[in-house]
């Protein structure tokens, strides 16, 4: 039971044993719940919010919810362990993708190139203007890292070739980071007024949610460089973008929202800011590879083996 989409290259590790139904990108709610009725695995993505009602639809054959990413918070874990449904999700292999999509929106929001590219293509660069088109530099800054899971990992070990120093929070030491890469590890609020750059790898939780807050950002340097891979739900957009309008913040890359795929208006009107559509994994290879380790989990569930990477 695929709810929305998986790729070829996981339909084709699937093969032709298996029944089935596939929703499509535009289905609706309503026909997720007609879907999944009777269903051994149900594969969803962050888009589908999966709960009792959707799970008890699906009923006592359903073994395992097997989710197109990394980030499960669409799922509710409690929900399926009550029900003895497996959880799966697709780490390691968005991470290359996600913590360089981190890297392009860090650089584009600091030399805020869309606002320099719109400029171009409206044909009023008249010529060099010394005062004009300009951001900030990398080098020599501080960069601090929320969240130094795997992709927070990675983003500060590409960050690092920019000769950057480098701050983190972590709910535990890492002292391999703190070798390598020279990184120390501070709490949230020294970090923040710390940073140039602030970039958030942190999942969605009760307890993240609004991490950038309008107390956060008066901790910040208004000059600083708020990046945003993770979910929308970190930060608080209507701070996030009043602070950018007033000046009270550098400039923004942001790559999530609440309330995807819309996005909220403020941010839309707000100056200094580089907006992607939720891409952080969209590479070739990693979301082949995201398809082909769902695909994995599917099977290895379906013939009664544990699955590769389960959510624990
Ligand atoms: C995408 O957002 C993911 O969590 O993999």
């Amino acid at each position: 039971m695929i709810l929305r989409g998986l790729l070829q290259a996981g339909l084709d590790l699937l093969g032709e044993q298996h029944e089935l139904r596939v929703g499509g990108l535009d289905s609706t709610p309503e026909q997720w719940l007609e879907l999944v009725e009777g269903a051994d695995v149900i594969v969803v993505d962050p888009t589908v919010p999966v709960g009792p009602e959707l799970l008890d639809m699906a009923g006592d054959r359903l073994k395992l919810v097997a989710n197109f990413a990394v980030g499960y918070d669409n799922v509710d874990l409690g929900a399926c362990s009550e029900r003895g449904v497996t959880v799966t999700n697709t780490p390691d292999v968005l991470t290359d993708a996600t913590a360089e999509l981190a890297v392009a929106l860090t650089l584009s929001a600091a030399r805020d190139l869309p606002a320099a590219e719109r400029s171009l293509r409206a044909g009023e660069w008249s010529g060099w203007d010394p005062a004009r088109y300009r951001g900030f530099e990398l080098s020599g800054s501080t960069v601090g890292v929320v969240g130094m899971g795997r992709i927070g990992r990675r983003y500060a070990e590409l960050m690092s070739g920019f000769g950057v120093d480098l701050l983190y929070t972590s709910r535990r030491s890492r002292e391999e980071v703190e070798m390598e890469l020279g990184a120390h590890r501070t709490g949230l609020d020294e970090l923040l007024s710390r940073s140039d750059v602030i970039s958030l790898h942190l999942p969605a939780t009760d307890h993240t949610r609004h991490t950038i807050d309008r107390r956060a950002i008066d901790l910040m340097k208004p000059t600083a460089i708020l990046v945003n891979t993770g979910r929308g739900g970190l930060v608080d957009s209507s701070a996030v973008a009043a602070a950018l309008s007033e000046g009270r913040l550098g400039a923004a890359g942001l790559d999530v929202y609440e309330g995807e795929p819309g996005v909220p208006e403020e941010l839309l009107g707000a100056p200094r800011t580089t907006l992607t559509p939720h891409i952080g994994s969209a590479t070739y290879r990693a979301r082949d590879a995201m398809a082909e380790l769902v695909a994995i989990n599917v099977i290895a569930v379906l013939e009664g083996r544990e699955p590769v990477t389960p959510v624990e």
